[in-house]
């Protein structure tokens, strides 16, 4: 791989941990709490990909989305406890990042390539995401879905990093923990690396095209030397 222009993160799932905020509130959730979470997750996106597929007009942000997965996720599971889903919702601005991504980023940065986050959040919840992992200072730009209306997988999500860095996608390292997520950034043309950190099998063939595979972020280091 050439050394790319910037690289480029998605950030749930990929630099902050989308369990964290049920993990947060474990006890009051029960045993069961992860299998939750990952339903919250499911819906969410789900809940995006309908909302770009059916149009403009029926966009609603990352931040309502969320909000209306953890609804449905209470009501599936008749859960009738308001202050706990206000607290799920306060806790999912704050996300953890992954304990390694501080110094990944770092380094990225020391080699003199650029750091950005592109990813479907609102520009609030990018912003309280990064000042609460403590990463303001490691990441030059902030990309929201938002400035486009429209969620990933759309291309027009993925133009975004390649306009703001007036580049040619393949000079450009996109890096997700989403599998449907780094295949579109590879379907736009992007050098795309997928971290896989539940070692899930390979999905759109991403591993046989030659995206390589991650156990966690640590190893972006490797591919940039
Ligand atoms: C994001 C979603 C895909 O951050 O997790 O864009």
């Amino acid at each position: 791989m050439p050394a790319p222009e910037a690289v480029v993160f998605d950030a749930y799932g990929t630099l902050l941990d989308v369990s964290g905020a049920m993990r947060r509130e474990a006890e009051r959730l029960g045993p069961h709490w992860q299998a939750l979470s990952d339903e919250w997750r499911s819906k969410q996106l789900e809940y995006t990909w309908v909302r770009s597929l059916t149009g403009a007009a029926h966009h609603e942000d990352f931040w309502l989305c969320t909000r209306d997965a953890l609804q449905f996720v209470f009501a599936r599971h008749g859960i009738e406890d308001a202050p706990l889903a206000r607290a799920l919702m306060a806790a999912y601005r704050t996300l953890p990042a992954y304990a390694e991504a501080p110094a990944v980023l770092r380094a990225i940065r020391e080699r003199g390539i650029a750091v950005a986050i592109l990813s479907n959040g609102t520009p609030g919840m990018l912003a309280d995401a990064v000042a609460a992992a403590g990463i303001e200072s490691l990441v030059d730009e902030v990309l929201s879905v938002e400035s486009v209306g429209v969620f990933k997988p759309d291309p027009r999500v993925y133009r975004l990093a390649t306009r703001q860095f007036g580049c040619a996608p393949d000079e450009l390292m996109f890096v997700s923990g989403n599998a449907w997520d780094a295949q579109a950034a590879h379907a736009f043309g992007m050098q795309v690396v997928r971290v896989n950190r539940s070692g899930a099998p390979d999905e759109y063939a991403l591993a046989e095209t030659g995206v390589p595979v991650l156990d966690d972020l640590g190893g972006l280091i490797g591919l940039l030397s």
